[in-house]
């Protein structure tokens, strides 16, 4: 049938045949992502703990920039905190303390203390911030939120090393030793990259560590992967970084991949200096190879895939592709 189409059919219409389709698709895959965000995302509402988190986070920390500009403003923000204030107290009614309410309620005394020094005791926030200090000890509230001092001096000395060498000597690794690799390792290096930016510093990720008898595990996800082909049965542990939609706010519909990005970047830097393969492994689905992913690997229902981190140990001697850089001229333009 198809070779009868194609005989009768101009080429002019199987092309424009074909580029509709493609635009469907896209079109479709586009609106399953905006049925997810508007599902998932804290845009409409505040309905989950989670969501209550990621708006307290967000809350806090713009009073975190607030006391941490060159001259901080003398009472700035009292409708954002009063709001910020009464959030607190219903999440810790609802949920009870935790770090983020201590983090918000420490950051909260800071910004007291500085309103107190700039002779605002009048502000209307004084009364209901030392209302919830009065529920704390203080040792609880001690530098877990707020600013911190620096000291350019003590930072130098940390900074000594060939970072160009280190960046330039990550490849993405298609050729692993048999040597499984030792879990601790990558939470290890997890445990740091956390401290990778994000917007607001929600971070925003879960990640899952599949490790490398997870034989069955490994292979459903990577089966439903397009650039395993030829390396993934060699691939000693998968790192699977998703980004939590239930972290974002309405126009905020890309900060998901943005932060991911740099998430996952972090771990591949963290697991390169520990002396380990890696490469990374796109998740880029179209509705039905989501479905695949979801079934596969039961994730938080908020979840997005970012991409995978094939990980293993290095051999004494491999390729890699070459993968040349384009020169800096076509990358940059300085204006
Ligand atoms: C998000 C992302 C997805 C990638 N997906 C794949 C993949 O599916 N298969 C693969 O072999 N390489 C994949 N790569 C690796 C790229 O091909 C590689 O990073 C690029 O060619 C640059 O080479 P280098 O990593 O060795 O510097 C991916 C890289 C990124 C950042």
């Amino acid at each position: 049938m198809k070779k009868v189409l194609k005989k009768i059919l101009p080429s002019s219409f199987r092309k424009a045949y074909r580029s509709n389709k493609t635009s469907y698709r896209i079109f479709s895959d586009y609106f399953e992502d905006y049925r997810n965000y508007r599902k998932y995302s804290a845009s409409l509402d505040l309905k989950s703990k989670e969501m209550i988190q990621a708006y307290l986070i967000k809350e806090y920390h713009a009073v975190e920039k607030g006391l941490a500009l060159p001259i901080p403003r003398p009472g700035f923000g009292i409708e954002r905190i009063t709001e910020l204030i009464s959030k607190l107290q219903m999440y810790i009614q609802t949920y009870g303390k935790d770090s983020i309410s201590d983090i918000s309620v420490s950051t909260l005394q800071e910004y007291l203390a500085f309103d107190k020094k700039h002779n605002k005791e009048t502000s209307p926030l004084v009364p209901l911030i030392e209302n919830l200090i009065q529920a704390y000890n203080q040792s609880d509230l001690e530098s877990v939120g707020g600013t911190l001092p620096m000291n350019r001096q003590d930072l130098l000395p940390l900074l000594d090393f060939d970072f160009d060498s280190f960046f330039k000597s990550r490849h993405s690794i298609r050729d692993f030793a048999e040597e499984p690799v030792d879990t601790k390792i990558i939470l290890d290096t997890i445990d740091t990259a956390k401290y990778a930016p994000s917007v607001c510093n929600r971070q925003a990720w879960k990640v899952y560590v599949i490790e490398h008898d997870n034989y069955a595990l490994k292979k459903a996800l990577l089966n439903v992967q397009n650039g395993n082909k030829g390396f993934g049965d060699k691939i000693s542990s998968l790192i699977v970084v998703t980004g939590k939609l239930s972290s974002f706010f309405s126009y905020e519909r890309y900060q998901v991949y943005i932060d991911g990005g740099m998430f996952a970047m972090s771990i591949v830097l963290g697991l390169h200096s520990k002396g380990l393969a890696t490469c990374c492994l796109n998740t880029s689905y179209n509705s039905s190879m989501r479905e695949a992913f979801n079934n596969a690997l039961k994730t938080d229902d908020d979840c997005v895939p970012i991409m995978f981190i094939a990980v293993g140990h290095l051999k004494d001697n491999y390729k890699v592709a070459n993968s040349k850089r384009r020169p800096l001229s076509e990358l940059v333009e300085v204006r």
